[in-house]
C-alpha cells in the first residue's frame, strides 16, 4: 500500500483533496498533516475520519525535528503539499508568519523527502501546490503561462514564489522528483469567510456591509474547488516530472460584477426584495499593493492531461451558496471567537 502525505488537509482546498484521495484510492493510505490553525477545521473532513485508509496527524511543518521524524517513521511514497498561510490581507499585517510556514515549512518537507528518497527517486513524487499570484499582476490584456516571469507583489505571493523556487532547486540540485501547479482563485464549500466570496455570502446572510476594496475593478479568474481537486489528482498521477502546470477557470470576473451577481442570487435564495443585498455594498480603502488582474492560460494542462473545468460559474456559485445556507453551524463555529477580532482589525 502506498503511503501518501497530504499537508493542509483540514483547510479549504486540502479537505476536498483529502476526501477525493481517501475515497478514490483504497490502495493508498492517506496521512493528513495539519496544524489546525484558524484556517484548519476537522469539521471539513468529519465524513472520512473513520475510513481505514486515513490517518490525521496534528503537527507543524515548521518544526524540522518533528517533520524529519515523521518522514523516517512513515517512509512516505508521495507528498501533496497544500499547508500554507493563504490570505493576502493577513500577510500584509503579519508577513513573518508567511515566511515561516510557506518558505521554511516547505523547505523542511523538501529536505525530509530528499533524505528518505535519496536512493530510489523514480517512483516517488513531491507535489507542491502553488498560486498564480507568484506571477504578479496582469494589465488589461494577456494571460499567465507557465513561462511568465515571477513578479510577486504581496508578502503572501512572495513567500509562495520563494517556496516554488526551492522546489525547483531541489529538483535540479538533488534530482528530487517534483511537480508544481499554479492555480487561480478557488471558491466552493468549506472556504474560510475571510476571502471575498465566503466573506460576502456570510455578510449578506447577516445584513452586514460588503467591503469592496478600492473601485472594485480588480479582476480574478475563479475556479470551483472540486475542479481544482480533480486537476490535482490528474497531475499527481499523470503530470510529467520536473514540470509546472497552470490551472485556471477560464472565468474572469471584475470584483464588483461578481459581488453584484452574488447579491442577486442571494436575494432570490433569501426571499428578499431584489436590490436589498446590493445596498450593502460599501467601497472601502484599497488593499496596499493590490494586484489589478489575474488570468490563467490553462492550455498546457488541457492539452497534455485533458483537464478542463467541469462546472460553470453559475453552477458552482449555486452549489456554494446553497452549501453555506445549509451549513449554518459550520459558519457560526468558524466566525465566533478569534474571527471577530480579525474582522474588527481588518475592517474598522
Ligand atoms: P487554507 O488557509 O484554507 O488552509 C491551509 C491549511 O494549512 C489549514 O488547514 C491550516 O491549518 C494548515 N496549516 C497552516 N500552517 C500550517 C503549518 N505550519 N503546519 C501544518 N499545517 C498548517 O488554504 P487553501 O485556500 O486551502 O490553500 C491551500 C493551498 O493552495 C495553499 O498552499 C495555497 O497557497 C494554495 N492555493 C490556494 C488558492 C485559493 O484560492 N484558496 C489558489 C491557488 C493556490
Ligand atoms: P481574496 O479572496 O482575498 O483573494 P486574492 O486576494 O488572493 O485574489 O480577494 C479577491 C479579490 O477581492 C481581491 O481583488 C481583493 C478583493 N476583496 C475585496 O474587495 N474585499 C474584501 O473584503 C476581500 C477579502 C477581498
Amino acid at each position: 500500500m502506498k503511503k501518501i502525505l497530504i499537508t493542509g488537509g483540514a483547510g479549504f482546498i486540502g479537505s476536498h483533496v483529502v476526501r477525493r484521495f481517501v475515497k478514490n484510492y483504497p490502495q493508498y493510505h492517506i496521512y493528513n498533516l495539519d496544524l489546525l490553525t484558524y484556517a484548519g477545521n476537522l469539521e471539513n473532513i468529519a465524513d472520512i475520519q473513520n475510513e481505514s485508509n486515513y490517518t490525521f496527524i496534528k503537527g507543524d511543518i515548521v518544526d524540522e525535528v518533528f517533520i524529519n521524524a515523521l518522514f523516517q517513521e512513515h517512509q512516505f511514497d508521495g507528498v501533496i503539499h497544500l499547508a500554507a498561510e493563504s490570505h493576502v490581507d493577513r500577510s500584509i499585517t503579519n508577513p513573518i508568519a508567511f515566511v515561516k510556514t510557506n518558505v521554511i515549512g516547505t523547505m523542511n518537507l523538501l529536505h525530509a523527502a530528499k533524505t528518505i528518497w535519496a536512493n530510489i527517486p523514480e517512483d516517488k513524487r513531491f507535489y507542491h501546490i502553488s498560486t498564480d499570484e507568484v506571477y504578479g499582476s496582469l494589465g488589461m490584456d494577456g494571460l499567465f503561462t507557465e513561462t511568465t516571469a515571477y513578479d510577486p507583489n504581496s508578502p503572501y505571493s512572495a513567500s509562495k514564489a520563494s517556496s516554488d523556487h526551492f522546489v525547483r532547486a531541489y529538483g535540479e540540485t538533488y534530482n528530487l522528483p517534483y511537480v508544481i501547479t499554479n492555480c487561480s482563485n478557488n471558491y466552493g464549500p468549506n472556504h474560510f469567510p475571510e476571502k471575498l466570496i465566503p466573506l460576502f455570502i456570510n455578510n449578506i446572510i447577516n445584513n452586514k456591509p460588503l467591503p469592496v476594496y478600492g473601485d472594485g475593478n480588480y479582476t480574478r479568474d475563479w475556479l470551483f474547488v472540486e475542479d481544482h481537486a480533480r486537476a490535482i489528482d490528474l497531475v499527481f498521477h499523470k503530470g510529467k516530472n520536473h514540470e509546472t502546470y497552470n490551472i485556471g477557470g477560464f472565468n474572469e470576473w471584475k470584483n464588483i460584477d461578481l459581488v453584484k451577481l452574488l447579491c442577486q442570487i442571494m436575494d432570490q435564495k433569501l426571499d428578499r426584495v431584489s436590490g436589498t443585498s446590493e445596498n450593502l455594498i460599501a467601497y472601502v480603502k484599497d488593499r496596499p499593493g493590490h494586484d489589478l488582474r489575474y488570468a490563467i492560460d490553462a492550455s498546457k494542462i488541457n492539452q497534455e492531461l485533458g483537464w478542463k473545468p467541469s462546472v460553470t460559474f453559475e453552477q458552482g456559485l449555486e452549489i456554494t451558496i446553497d452549501w453555506y445556507l445549509n451549513n449554518e453551524t459550520w459558519l457560526k463555529n468558524v466566525t465566533s471567537g478569534a474571527y471577530q477580532n480579525y474582522y474588527e482589525k481588518q475592517y474598522h
